[in-house]
């Protein structure tokens, strides 16, 4: 209905999710290192003490922790959503990332075009630049044309990856920290097992683009069926671009749509067994132009009733965005899930480390005390000192646990439903 319209069109992204994540999660690791800290400072003190309350391994275990969380924290900033285009030559492949990045960035053309891979990643720098294998120079590139001569320039293996380092700032979806991978295509190169291996164990979703002319081949099936042996569930969309060419055969479209549908659906959720075929009929294929969507970025959808353009054009850039619409909410709720759901245990698993510690001190000391209370008492005054900080730390950190034990999903999906 509108609602879900004006979200498509008002820039309201669901990539969002992700960012939103990954800035609560940082803030819960940020205190998960502040309790570290403390606890570390406070250890110190214990161990100096001679009544045994923590044994040496145990002193050190957590200690190291200081360590860990900061490799964490390090991670976590580096997450990112990252999507595998591929399927056969001059399909359309990077026409299609061209008109999502809303801008011409990768080469394409006729023939067989891309000759190996392709990240395009964000930079903070106001500069692109490529970053080309065996070489750990940055490239800079002062035009977009110059990114297909710097690689015409090299002798490039097909299954060689290339960094394109594109200025965050430009591009909303490399902003909100997107990374899209091209591939040469599948038809052209044969090591499908080591691609898999070197480029795509870590996407969380996979673009076919298909040449709506043609059909899906043995090649872009046996790819997926590898992927789906490697990956529990992926994500794939299957995009029959050039649908353009339906306009030339105006009575045949749906013909020829339904028997697109038929086949995709079929292999994947019969063959494949992804999903249900309703659900991957409306969220999982599209009929795009990737061409016309690409020309026609800075067209207003919501205005397209008043323009020149033929019904079956605008149907086709309205396909298009709800393609990047549905994509971008998978992708998001997919890499939330399997790289924050990680990082939400293993915080949870120091706290508890930290917590059974402190509260093994407490009982040990109040052990010790019962059994000498008749002794000094200018260090049992120091001790209850101890203890009382001691106990506020545990409680502290039993906080902190239910803090990072509610599902960062949830509490972020929640935040977004609110806005
Ligand atoms: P390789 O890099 O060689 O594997 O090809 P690719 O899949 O990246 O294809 P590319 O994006 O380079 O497009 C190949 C040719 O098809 C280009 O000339 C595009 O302009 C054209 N093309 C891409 N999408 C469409 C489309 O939707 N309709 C039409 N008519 N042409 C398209
Ligand atoms: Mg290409």
């Amino acid at each position: 209905g509108s609602i879900r319209q004006n979200n498509i069109f008002n820039g309201h992204s669901p990539l969002k999710l992700f960012t939103h994540a990954k800035i609560t999660i940082t803030d819960i690791f940020k205190n998960i290192a502040s309790y570290v800290n403390d606890s570390n400072t406070y250890l110190n003190d214990v161990i100096k003490s001679d009544r045994n309350l923590i044994t040496n391994d145990k002193y050190k275990e957590i200690q190291q922790l200081k360590e860990r969380v900061s490799r964490i924290l390090s991670i976590i900033s580096r997450d990112h959503m990252k999507v595998v285009f591929f399927g056969r030559t001059s399909n359309g492949k990077s026409t299609v990332m061209n008109a999502m990045l809303r801008e011409k960035i990768l080469p394409i053309g006729m023939g067989h075009t891309t000759n190996c891979f392709l990240q395009i990643e964000g930079t903070d720098k106001n500069e692109p630049s490529v970053l080309i294998p065996g070489s750990d120079e940055l490239k800079s590139i002062n035009n977009l044309s110059s990114i297909g001569n710097a690689l015409s320039r090299e002798k490039l293996d097909s299954d060689s990856l290339v960094k394109i380092l594109w200025p965050k700032e430009k591009c909303r979806l490399i902003r909100d920290d997107v990374i899209l991978v091209d591939s040469p295509g599948i038809d052209v190169s044969v090591n499908l097992d080591e691609w898999i291996e070197k480029y795509c164990l870590d996407a969380d979703v996979f673009v076919l683009v298909i040449s709506a002319e043609a059909t899906i081949t043995g090649a872009e099936k046996k790819f997926l069926h590898r992927v789906a042996e490697r990956l529990s569930n992926p994500n794939i969309f299957i995009l029959m671009n050039r649908w353009d060419a339906t306009d030339n055969e105006p009575e045949m479209v749906e013909l020829v749509k339904q028997q697109h549908l038929d086949r995709g659906l079929e292999f994947l959720c019969d063959e494949l067994n992804l999903c249900q075929r309703k659900e991957a009929a409306e969220h999982r294929m599209f009929f795009i132009s990737a061409r016309e969507a690409l020309l026609n970025r800075n067209v207003d959808i919501s205005t397209l009733s008043k323009s020149g353009f033929n019904k079956a054009y605008k149907e086709r850039l309205i396909e298009f965005n709800k393609f990047e619409h549905e994509f971008e909410k998978c992708i998001s709720k997919t890499a939330v899930k399997t790289k924050f759901e990680q990082h939400t245990n293993r915080g949870k698993e120091i706290l508890i480390l930290l917590c059974e510690t402190i509260t093994n001190i407490i009982n040990k000391s109040q052990t010790i005390k019962r059994e000498s209370s008749e002794k000094l008492i200018e260090t049992e005054d120091r001790n209850n000192f101890l203890e009382r900080e001691l106990i506020l730390i545990t409680e502290l950190a039993k906080e902190k646990i239910r803090y990072v034990s509610e599902d960062v999903y949830q509490r972020v999906a929640q935040t977004l439903n609110d806005e």
